[in-house]
Order: structure tokens, then sequence, then C-alpha cells
């Protein structure tokens, strides 16, 4: 079997650490409320899977799939929704998980799609922002860590449909 090593971008340990907070975060600001978490697949599993157990509230967990990439490195300018989230979320608090705001053209589609809904509060988590490329700013309420303009892959993100099971995040090198 072909094997690879991407370099490691933000480690396991720090992702942990970096969770905590999150967690702890959205915890406080949520006290005694419940909420709907919506994972953005594909990107967001891993990232929605290990925070949500660092929340301590009622979570109601719902998956959209957008895309916008194809196979590429770079956007191809629009969205598509693959696939809708299976309830309604009038009156309720919203929590969307995405893995990475870049260009931000994402996060802008699904909060329009989302806000007609007339949910109570939207918020979004990202793991990841990069600054140098984003066109469309959207607040980011709970964010990891804000990156330098590198293609990163790992702990959800992919480069062609692979590298999303690392448990890191990293970023290619010449041996990839
Ligand atoms: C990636 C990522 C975000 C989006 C961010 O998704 O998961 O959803 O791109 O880019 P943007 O800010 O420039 O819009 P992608 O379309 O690659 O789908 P995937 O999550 O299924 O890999």
């Amino acid at each position: 079997m072909e094997s690879y090593s991407p370099d490691v971008l933000i480690s396991e340990e720090d992702i942990a650490l970096r969770l905590e907070d999150l967690g702890r975060a959205i915890t406080e600001d949520y006290q005694g409320q419940e909420l709907v978490v919506i994972c953005v697949l594909k990107g967001a599993f891993m990232f929605c899977s290990d925070l949500i157990k660092k929340i301590e509230l009622p979570i109601k967990l719902e998956f959209i799939s957008l895309s916008s990439y194809g196979d590429g490195t770079s956007s191809s300018g629009n969205v598509v929704l693959d696939m809708d989230i299976s309830s309604s979320i009038a009156g309720k608090n919203v929590l969307v998980i995405e893995d990475i705001v870049d260009t931000g053209l994402t996060i802008k589609t699904l909060n329009e799609m989302l806000l007609v809904r007339k949910p109570k509060s939207l918020k979004l988590a990202s793991l990841l922002f990069k600054p140098s490329r984003n066109e469309h700013p959207a607040k980011i309420d709970y964010l990891g860590f804000e990156i330098e303009d590198k293609f990163v892959i790992g702990y959800g993100l992919d480069y062609a449909g692979r590298y999303r099971e690392l448990p890191y995040v990293g970023v290619l090198n010449a041996g990839n």
C-alpha cells in the first residue's frame, strides 16, 4: 500500500485543547437552552463529532451537505446543496459547525439559506479561518485557529476526497 505523511500544521493535542475552550464557551453562552447543531458535510464531520462531546447542553444534531470545490484546490464559485437538514429550525438556537471558512462563499450561502427559516439565533463555529482568501466576511462566533494561505488537509478536510481521516490538520509536502 502507498504510504504518505503530510506535515503536521495543527497537532491532535492542540486541536483537543482548543476544543475544550470552545466547548466551554458554547456551554456558557447557551446555558439552560437547547441547541440545534448543524454539521456541514463532509469536511466538518470530525470537528463536529469531537466538539459536541465538549458541549454540556441538550443538542439536536442535523447534517447538511454543501459543496463548492469539486476535486480541485480552488473554489468553483458556486455552492450546491447536496442534502438538506431534516427538521424545522424555526424558533431554535442554531449553531452551524464548519471545518473551514476560506473565501466565505459557503457560509454566506448557508446563512442566507438558514435565516429565511427564522431560527431564534444563528451562530457559527469553525475549526479554521483563512483571512488571506476571505471575500465574503462572516462572523465566526467560535473559531479554532486562524491559518495562513496553505492548502490544508486532515481532520475532516480533503484533497480530492483523500486525507479526511487524519487526526491532525496537515499540509501536503513533496512526498505526497
Ligand atoms: C469546503 C469546506 C467549507 C468550504 C469553505 O467544503 O468544508 O464548507 O469548502 O470554502 P469557502 O469558504 O471558500 O466557501 P467543500 O466544498 O470542499 O466540501 P466538503 O466539505 O465536502 O469537502
